[in-house]
């Protein structure tokens, strides 16, 4: 009936779901990532596929995509490098994964396949020049051009969380310095909470609230937690990385003036406590402001579901075979 699944595999979970043709989920599964080790990523990933398949009337001949958080060559067969997952260096992951499961997949970047996602089925409808950004731990991002996910020559094209954003600023996990996910990312809004914190403890009592009293345990969702209650602290972080990612979009906007930038990941959960300061930013950094239309900001709409949900149709559609 159309159906395949589709795995997100990230630094810390593994989420798996059985996709119809419309996008819609029929069932999910997940699991906490069982360290980097890429067999032990295999093992998971068969148990979920496992699991979905005893649950839901999907055959065996459904087709699978994986979105994974690393850098794939241009086949999607194996993973380059990966900034945040230490263990994933030119490992052909593709075929770990396709021998463990007995069955041929594809794998995509997981922000591409989120990317294709809210093309297909979310926020990016219709839309044909679109860029999607997911900010998370840190920056993912997916573009997709005449209705295609581009991959560039080598097929690491759309990584703009590692462009910089600030000259010989924060070391990043890519071996670079002032990457756009040093400074937009819900790391970067965490470490802002922790520095305000600790910088004065009378704003930032609420904030060390949430931590249980010992900052170092503060969440990106304590921050959001916080910011919707109007702590001025709190809502101050969100418009710092607001800035920053206000100012990446403006310079992606520069080389290649997309309809829409989709923003997704769990920092987006605070909507307009990011957005807001995103835009206004945006604004007052776009070259030629004021002499061209301006692309729209507007937050993703399938949620965390997205990467695997994109995964699933890529592979049905028989898309991410890009040999
Ligand atoms: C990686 C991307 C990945 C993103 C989100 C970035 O650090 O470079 O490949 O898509 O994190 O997982
Ligand atoms: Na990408
Ligand atoms: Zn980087």
């Amino acid at each position: 009936h159309g159906l395949a699944i589709g795995v997100d595999v990230g630094g810390t979970k593994v989420a798996a779901g059985v996709v119809d043709r419309h996008g819609r989920i029929l069932g999910s599964a997940r699991r906490p990532t069982p360290g980097h080790e890429p067999a032990l990523v295999a093992d998971t990933i068969a148990e979920v596929v496992g699991e979905l398949r005893a649950a839901h009337a999907v055959g065996l001949e459904a087709p699978i995509g994986i979105g994974a958080a690393g850098w794939l060559d241009r086949r999607g067969a194996r993973v380059m490098f990966a900034p945040n997952l230490a263990g994933w260096r030119d490992e052909p992951l593709r075929d770990i994964i396709s021998a463990r499961l007995g069955r041929p997949v594809v794998v995509d970047n997981d922000a591409n396949t989120m990317a294709w996602a809210e093309y297909r089925f979310g926020a990016g409808r219709g839309c044909a020049e679109l860029v999607c950004v997911t900010v998370g731990t840190g920056i993912g991002s997916g573009l997709v051009l005449d209705g295609k996910v581009r991959h560039g020559a080598f097929g690491v094209g759309a990584e703009y969380g590692h462009m910089q954003v600030v000259p010989a600023g924060l070391p990043c996990g890519c071996g670079s310095q002032g990457c756009w996910e040093q400074y937009a990312s819900g790391r970067a809004l965490v470490r802002a909470a922790r520095e305000a914190a600790s910088g004065s403890p009378q704003a930032g009592r609420r904030l060390a609230g949430l931590a249980g009293g010992d900052l170092a345990t503060l969440t990106g969702p304590d921050v959001t937690t916080a910011a919707r209650e109007g702590d001025p602290a709190a809502v101050k972080c969100f418009e710092e990385v607001g800035y920053w990612l206000g100012q990446g979009l403006a310079s992606l906007a520069a080389v290649l003036d997309p309809a829409k930038f989709v923003i997704g990941g769990g920092v987006s959960d605070a909507g307009e406590l990011l957005l807001g300061p995103a835009r206004a930013q945006f604004h007052a950094a776009l070259p030629g402001r004021g002499h061209r239309p301006e692309a729209e900001i507007v937050l993703a709409e399938l949620g965390p579901d997205a990467g695997f949900v994109g995964a699933a149709d890529l592979a049905r559609a028989g898309i991410l075979g890009r040999a």
